[in-house]
């Protein structure tokens, strides 16, 4: 976990780049920082690994001030993506990723073996590209290189300022891919800054809206795009480029009506219908017909876009589908919620009243 407590920096030619900052990011989330450009994104960023001191407040990770933490304990603890790739342009992929486990003393052998898994996680074949040095490398496996050598040793927190904004948008959307994939898989801390809110809401657990150094607003997508606290969040909310590729977690109703907990099956109106299931632990069980729970297989994931969603509605008569993560039921997703959110979308004035 870790956490901002007053936080502000005034640099030293009075520029007050970050002011009054409080936060907390939780253990194993995928958290994005966003705002407009100077907005203090990357100075907040740099203040977890102590690039830069804050003035004034306190940074905490795991509860511990970061002050008190070892400095070099500390960087090897938070992996650092650059904006701009910056691998060593003389040494090879392999070199370029064993420098902070070389630094660790980590054993040639554990090292190497950690450099092929990774490598193979991002999906570069390491017999491939091991002995390769930059230059014979495309930018987008330069940025994923990039990726490998901040988690190489085996950080708990992963920083990422603007890791993708200079890469072209289908290699972009596959390296988002990745880091979701990685980041269920190794359950890292992951701070990831950008300025572009269509990464924003594909990528973040939760987002931190930032504007002129102080926090705008924090929460989850669905928070934001339905409850904007005020005009600067709508509007930078607004600036999406294609609504349709909104994800489902955005709009799905977690506590729909069509949605109830199998301890209440015997209680429950015959209508709404269909009406899915829960157990234990939102364990998804399925839908329910008569007193009867029967196996309901059309569903959606949380991070399945409209457009796709549509589809799915296309093969069932049922006017709600449940959103599914790893047989959970975080919600359902209906045909009117998504035609009320796009014609909100698309008419900013009336979402005023909304
Ligand atoms: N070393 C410095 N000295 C003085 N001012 C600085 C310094 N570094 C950053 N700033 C200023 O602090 C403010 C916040 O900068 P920061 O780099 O954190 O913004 P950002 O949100 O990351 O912007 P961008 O999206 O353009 O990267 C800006 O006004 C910037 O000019
Ligand atoms: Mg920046």
């Amino acid at each position: 976990m870790i956490t901002f407590q007053h936080i502000s920096k005034q640099f030293t030619d009075g520029t007050k780049a970050v002011q009054d900052f409080n936060l907390t990011i939780n253990q194993g989330e995928l958290f994005v920082l966003i705002g407009p450009s100077g907005c203090g994104k990357t100075t907040t960023l740099k203040m977890i690994n102590r690039l830069i001191e804050p003035t004034e407040g306190q940074i905490f990770i795991e509860g511990k001030d970061i002050r008190e933490w070892n400095i070099q304990e500390l960087r090897w603890n938070t992996g650092y993506v650059l904006q701009q790739i910056a691998l060593f342009p003389t040494m090879t992929t392999e070199e370029n990723v064993s420098v902070v486990p070389e630094m660790k003393k980590w054993g040639k052998q554990k090292t190497r073996a950690r450099v092929d898994e990774l490598l193979d996680m991002v999906g570069l074949d390491p017999s491939l590209y091991k002995k390769r040095k930059p230059s014979e490398l495309s930018g987008g496996q330069q940025q994923r290189v990039g990726v490998v050598r901040a988690l190489a040793a085996d950080p708990d927190i992963l920083l990422m300022d603007e890791p993708f904004s200079a890469l072209d948008p289908l290699t972009r959307e596959q390296l988002q891919n990745d880091i979701r994939r990685l980041q269920t898989e190794i359950q890292k801390t992951i701070v990831f800054v950008t300025h572009d809110m269509d990464e924003a809401l594909a990528l973040g657990d939760k987002i931190c809206l930032m504007n002129e150094g102080k926090l705008v607003q924090a929460g989850t997508a669905h928070e934001l795009t339905r409850r904007p606290a005020n005009a600067f969040v709508k509007e930078f909310i607004g600036d999406r480029k294609n609504e349709w590729e909104t994800p489902v977690s955005e709009i799905m109703d977690p506590h729909s009506e069509f949605i109830a907990s199998v301890n209440l099956l015997n209680e429950l109106p015959l209508y709404p219908a269909p009406l899915y299931i829960f157990g234990t632990d939102r364990q998804f069980l399925g839908r329910r017909q008569g007193n009867e729970i029967v196996d309901h297989d059309i569903s959606v994931s949380p991070d399945t876009m409209l457009q796709e969603a549509v589809h799915y509605f296309e093969k069932t008569d049922a006017d709600a589908l449940p959103v599914i993560n790893e047989g959970k039921l975080l919600g359902v997703i209906s045909y009117k919620d998504i035609v009320r959110y796009l014609k909100e979308i698309n008419s900013p004035a009336e979402r005023e009243s909304v």
